[in-house]
Protein backbone atom coordinates (compact mmCIF):
# COMPACT_ATOMS: atom_id res chain seq x y z
CA UNK A 1 0.00 0.00 0.00
CA UNK A 2 2.80 2.59 0.80
CA UNK A 3 6.32 2.00 -1.07
CA UNK A 4 9.12 3.97 -0.72
CA UNK A 5 12.33 3.54 -3.15
CA UNK A 6 15.68 4.59 -2.54
CA UNK A 7 13.88 8.10 -0.76
CA UNK A 8 16.41 11.09 0.55
CA UNK A 9 15.57 14.34 2.06
CA UNK A 10 17.62 16.66 2.56
CA UNK A 11 16.32 20.39 4.33
CA UNK A 12 18.68 22.95 2.49
CA UNK A 13 18.96 26.63 4.03
CA UNK A 14 21.51 29.55 3.75
CA UNK A 15 23.83 27.97 6.03
CA UNK A 16 23.41 23.92 6.67
CA UNK A 17 22.10 21.26 4.74
CA UNK A 18 20.80 18.42 6.75
CA UNK A 19 20.19 14.96 5.23
CA UNK A 20 16.80 13.93 7.21
CA UNK A 21 16.28 10.99 5.26
CA UNK A 22 18.80 8.70 3.59
CA UNK A 23 18.34 5.83 0.65
CA UNK A 24 15.01 4.96 2.54
CA UNK A 25 13.46 1.48 1.23
CA UNK A 26 10.41 0.38 3.17
CA UNK A 27 7.28 -1.10 2.09
CA UNK A 28 4.04 -0.83 4.50
CA UNK A 29 1.14 -3.83 3.08
CA UNK A 30 -2.44 -3.19 3.58
CA UNK A 31 -4.12 -2.95 7.06
CA UNK A 32 -0.64 -3.11 9.06
CA UNK A 33 -0.55 -1.15 12.06
CA UNK A 34 3.28 0.15 12.12
CA UNK A 35 5.30 2.01 14.01
CA UNK A 36 8.07 4.13 14.20
CA UNK A 37 10.56 4.85 16.72
CA UNK A 38 14.05 6.23 17.18
CA UNK A 39 15.36 9.66 19.04
CA UNK A 40 14.53 12.82 18.63
CA UNK A 41 15.97 14.86 15.57
CA UNK A 42 16.20 10.87 13.15
CA UNK A 43 13.40 11.69 10.56
CA UNK A 44 10.62 10.33 11.54
CA UNK A 45 8.26 13.46 11.19
CA UNK A 46 9.96 13.64 8.15
CA UNK A 47 9.02 10.34 6.84
CA UNK A 48 5.38 10.58 8.07
CA UNK A 49 4.90 13.90 6.48
CA UNK A 50 6.29 13.05 3.20
CA UNK A 51 4.15 9.57 3.13
CA UNK A 52 1.32 12.12 3.71
CA UNK A 53 1.92 14.01 0.84
CA UNK A 54 2.83 17.45 3.03
CA UNK A 55 6.09 17.43 2.07
CA UNK A 56 7.93 16.31 -0.97
CA UNK A 57 11.16 14.06 -1.33
CA UNK A 58 14.58 15.09 -2.43
CA UNK A 59 15.16 12.63 -4.45
CA UNK A 60 13.77 8.61 -4.72
CA UNK A 61 10.24 7.45 -5.30
CA UNK A 62 6.83 7.17 -3.11
CA UNK A 63 4.04 4.80 -3.97
CA UNK A 64 0.29 5.03 -2.35
CA UNK A 65 -1.23 2.09 -3.58
CA UNK A 66 0.87 1.38 -6.83
CA UNK A 67 0.74 5.14 -8.28
CA UNK A 68 3.43 6.78 -7.91
CA UNK A 69 3.34 10.18 -6.54
CA UNK A 70 6.16 12.65 -7.36
CA UNK A 71 4.66 12.59 -11.07
CA UNK A 72 1.38 13.80 -10.26
CA UNK A 73 0.06 17.42 -10.27
CA UNK A 74 -0.69 19.51 -7.47
CA UNK A 75 -4.50 19.42 -7.66
CA UNK A 76 -4.51 15.45 -7.75
CA UNK A 77 -2.10 14.96 -5.13
CA UNK A 78 -4.65 17.64 -2.85
CA UNK A 79 -7.16 15.62 -4.07
CA UNK A 80 -5.40 12.23 -3.44
CA UNK A 81 -4.06 13.54 0.37
CA UNK A 82 -8.07 14.74 1.17
CA UNK A 83 -9.66 11.36 -0.07
CA UNK A 84 -7.00 9.19 0.98
CA UNK A 85 -5.24 10.22 4.02
CA UNK A 86 -5.82 10.71 7.81
CA UNK A 87 -3.74 12.73 10.07
CA UNK A 88 -3.58 12.92 13.96
CA UNK A 89 -0.84 14.66 15.48
CA UNK A 90 0.65 15.26 18.96
CA UNK A 91 -0.93 18.90 19.23
CA UNK A 92 -4.39 17.59 17.96
CA UNK A 93 -4.44 21.06 15.71
CA UNK A 94 -7.79 21.28 16.31
CA UNK A 95 -9.33 25.09 15.66
CA UNK A 96 -9.35 26.61 18.41
CA UNK A 97 -12.73 29.02 17.35
CA UNK A 98 -14.85 25.88 16.65
CA UNK A 99 -16.70 23.59 18.10
CA UNK A 100 -16.02 19.83 18.33
CA UNK A 101 -18.67 19.21 15.57
CA UNK A 102 -17.39 21.88 13.31
CA UNK A 103 -13.85 20.85 13.36
CA UNK A 104 -14.51 17.17 12.98
CA UNK A 105 -17.08 17.98 9.80
CA UNK A 106 -14.07 20.45 8.42
CA UNK A 107 -12.21 17.78 5.71
CA UNK A 108 -15.62 17.42 4.02
CA UNK A 109 -16.00 21.09 3.39
CA UNK A 110 -12.74 20.88 0.95
CA UNK A 111 -15.31 17.97 -0.59
CA UNK A 112 -17.40 18.61 -3.61
CA UNK A 113 -20.82 17.06 -3.66
CA UNK A 114 -21.63 16.36 0.19
CA UNK A 115 -24.09 18.14 1.65
CA UNK A 116 -24.31 19.93 5.07
CA UNK A 117 -26.70 17.45 6.38
CA UNK A 118 -24.72 14.54 4.89
CA UNK A 119 -21.47 16.01 6.25
CA UNK A 120 -23.40 16.61 10.09
CA UNK A 121 -24.34 13.06 9.89
CA UNK A 122 -20.98 11.44 8.85
CA UNK A 123 -19.51 13.53 11.52
CA UNK A 124 -21.88 12.36 14.22
CA UNK A 125 -20.52 9.00 12.99
CA UNK A 126 -17.52 9.49 13.57
CA UNK A 127 -17.66 11.29 17.06
CA UNK A 128 -19.57 8.35 18.51
CA UNK A 129 -16.92 6.08 17.15
CA UNK A 130 -14.44 7.50 19.42
CA UNK A 131 -16.73 7.86 22.25
CA UNK A 132 -17.81 11.74 21.71
CA UNK A 133 -21.14 12.21 20.74
CA UNK A 134 -22.18 14.11 24.25
CA UNK A 135 -19.66 16.74 23.34
CA UNK A 136 -21.08 18.05 20.22
CA UNK A 137 -21.00 21.98 20.97
CA UNK A 138 -17.56 22.14 23.13
CA UNK A 139 -14.67 23.65 22.02
CA UNK A 140 -11.29 22.70 22.05
CA UNK A 141 -10.53 24.40 25.75
CA UNK A 142 -13.43 23.00 27.22
CA UNK A 143 -12.13 19.70 26.82
CA UNK A 144 -9.38 17.32 27.97
CA UNK A 145 -6.21 16.63 26.12
CA UNK A 146 -7.61 12.76 25.18
CA UNK A 147 -10.98 14.30 24.05
CA UNK A 148 -8.86 16.15 21.86
CA UNK A 149 -7.05 13.79 20.50
CA UNK A 150 -10.29 11.88 19.81
CA UNK A 151 -11.77 14.88 18.18
CA UNK A 152 -8.76 15.04 16.09
CA UNK A 153 -9.26 11.07 15.24
CA UNK A 154 -12.91 11.95 14.17
CA UNK A 155 -12.14 14.52 11.59
CA UNK A 156 -9.22 12.05 10.89
CA UNK A 157 -11.48 9.86 9.84
CA UNK A 158 -14.85 11.56 8.48
CA UNK A 159 -13.17 11.54 5.03
CA UNK A 160 -12.89 7.77 5.77
CA UNK A 161 -9.25 7.38 4.45
CA UNK A 162 -7.53 4.03 3.91
CA UNK A 163 -4.64 5.18 5.79
CA UNK A 164 -4.23 6.97 9.05
CA UNK A 165 -1.14 9.28 9.36
CA UNK A 166 -0.38 9.64 13.47
CA UNK A 167 3.11 11.48 14.64
CA UNK A 168 3.26 10.74 18.64
CA UNK A 169 -0.57 10.81 19.33
CA UNK A 170 -0.31 9.91 22.79
CA UNK A 171 2.85 12.01 23.21
CA UNK A 172 0.76 14.82 25.50
CA UNK A 173 -1.16 12.34 27.21
CA UNK A 174 -1.02 10.81 30.52
CA UNK A 175 -0.52 7.05 30.06
CA UNK A 176 -4.68 6.41 31.13
CA UNK A 177 -5.90 8.61 27.95
CA UNK A 178 -2.82 7.22 25.70
CA UNK A 179 -3.94 3.71 26.26
CA UNK A 180 -7.68 4.77 25.36
CA UNK A 181 -6.49 6.32 22.34
CA UNK A 182 -4.50 3.54 21.31
CA UNK A 183 -7.25 0.88 21.99
CA UNK A 184 -9.09 3.08 19.28
CA UNK A 185 -6.62 2.61 16.65
CA UNK A 186 -6.34 -0.65 17.22
CA UNK A 187 -10.24 -1.06 16.40
CA UNK A 188 -9.57 1.40 13.32
CA UNK A 189 -7.09 -1.03 12.01
CA UNK A 190 -9.23 -4.08 12.81
CA UNK A 191 -11.91 -2.60 10.91
CA UNK A 192 -9.26 -2.11 7.62
CA UNK A 193 -7.17 1.34 8.15
CA UNK A 194 -3.44 1.18 7.83
CA UNK A 195 -1.88 2.70 10.61
CA UNK A 196 1.50 4.62 10.77
CA UNK A 197 2.06 5.71 14.08
CA UNK A 198 5.33 7.47 15.46
CA UNK A 199 6.34 7.11 19.09
CA UNK A 200 8.29 7.15 21.72
CA UNK A 201 5.99 5.02 23.98
CA UNK A 202 7.76 0.97 24.19
CA UNK A 203 4.74 -0.08 25.46
CA UNK A 204 2.59 1.33 23.10
CA UNK A 205 4.50 0.76 19.95
CA UNK A 206 4.65 -3.04 21.33
CA UNK A 207 0.97 -2.90 20.63
CA UNK A 208 1.37 -2.79 16.52
CA UNK A 209 2.07 -5.59 14.42
CA UNK A 210 5.69 -3.79 13.51
CA UNK A 211 8.43 -1.21 14.75
CA UNK A 212 10.63 0.55 12.50
CA UNK A 213 13.45 1.69 14.59
CA UNK A 214 15.32 4.67 12.77
CA UNK A 215 18.47 6.14 13.48
CA UNK A 216 20.22 9.51 11.84
CA UNK A 217 17.85 9.44 8.64
CA UNK A 218 18.10 5.72 8.22
CA UNK A 219 16.13 2.87 9.03
CA UNK A 220 18.01 0.01 11.04
N1 LIG B 1 11.95 22.41 7.90
C1 LIG B 1 13.19 22.00 8.23
N2 LIG B 1 14.28 22.69 7.84
C2 LIG B 1 15.52 22.25 8.15
N3 LIG B 1 15.77 21.14 8.86
C3 LIG B 1 14.72 20.42 9.28
C4 LIG B 1 13.38 20.81 9.00
N4 LIG B 1 12.54 19.89 9.55
C5 LIG B 1 13.32 18.98 10.15
N5 LIG B 1 14.63 19.29 9.99
C6 LIG B 1 15.78 18.51 10.47
O1 LIG B 1 15.65 17.19 9.96
C7 LIG B 1 15.99 16.21 10.93
C8 LIG B 1 14.82 15.26 11.15
O2 LIG B 1 13.73 15.98 11.76
P1 LIG B 1 12.37 15.28 12.17
O3 LIG B 1 11.44 16.35 12.57
O4 LIG B 1 11.95 14.38 11.08
O5 LIG B 1 12.83 14.41 13.44
P2 LIG B 1 11.97 13.48 14.40
O6 LIG B 1 12.57 12.11 14.35
O7 LIG B 1 10.54 13.60 14.09
O8 LIG B 1 12.29 14.10 15.85
P3 LIG B 1 11.33 14.26 17.16
O9 LIG B 1 11.31 12.91 17.83
O10 LIG B 1 12.06 15.26 17.99
O11 LIG B 1 10.00 14.73 16.71
C9 LIG B 1 16.38 16.99 12.19
O12 LIG B 1 17.80 17.07 12.22
C10 LIG B 1 15.78 18.36 11.98
O13 LIG B 1 16.55 19.35 12.59
MG1 LIG C 1 8.88 14.40 15.12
Amino acid sequence: MITLVNLNKIYRTKEIETQALENINLNIEEKEFVSIMGPSGCGKSTLLNIIGLLDSPTSGELFLDGVEVSSLSDKVMAKLRNRKLGFVFQNFHLIPALNVLDNVELPLLYRSGVSASERRKKALAVLEKVGLSHRTKHFPTQLSGGQCQRVAIARALIGEPAILLADEPTGNLDSKMGAEIIDILTKLNREGTTIVMVTHDEGVAGKTDRIIRMSDGNIL
